[in-house]
């Protein structure tokens, strides 16, 4: 699968490993940045990742920030997303099937590596339930 990926830089050091990570799994990962652990601002970032998946450039996007919250934020606001923040696989599951969400915001900070990849599988995996949710997705 074609992704977007993209941290600031409270997200950057799991940002790096989730890149090897989806790497190793045969994705095709676009690397937006922050290339560093200097400090950036997450909407900057958000926008690259966001504009990839509105323009069809990224069948997915994935980022990282701090808490995922600012990220989330930012993201939804391209048109054409829905990015959701999630901290847990159980959410991870119901971002896909009942809101086809096409963005993930991860938190760096909050939750370990190894979770986060398993929210990744889960994420990457799971299809859109469809049925009563499409239309309330639409309506988004
Ligand atoms: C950066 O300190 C932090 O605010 C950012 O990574 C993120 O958590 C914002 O939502």
């Amino acid at each position: 699968m074609k992704i977007s990926l993209g941290s600031d830089h409270a997200g950057f050091e799991q940002k790096e490993q989730l890149r090897a990570y989806l790497e190793q799994l045969g994705h095709d990962v676009c690397d937006r940045g922050c290339y560093s652990e200097d400090r950036v601002d997450y909407p900057d970032i958000a926008k690259l990742v966001a504009g990839d998946v509105s323009q069809g450039l990224a069948e997915r996007g994935v980022l990282v920030c701090g808490t995922g919250i600012g990220m989330a934020m930012a993201a939804g606001k391209v048109h054409g997303v829905r990015a959701a923040n999630v901290t847990s696989q159980e959410f991870a599951t119901l971002s896909r099937e009942h809101n086809d969400a096409n963005v993930i915001a991860l938190s760096g900070r909050f939750v370990d590596l190894e979770e986060n990849e398993r929210i990744l599988d889960v994420f990457l995996a799971t299809d859109f339930a469809g049925g009563r949710h499409a239309g309330r997705v639409d309506k988004i």
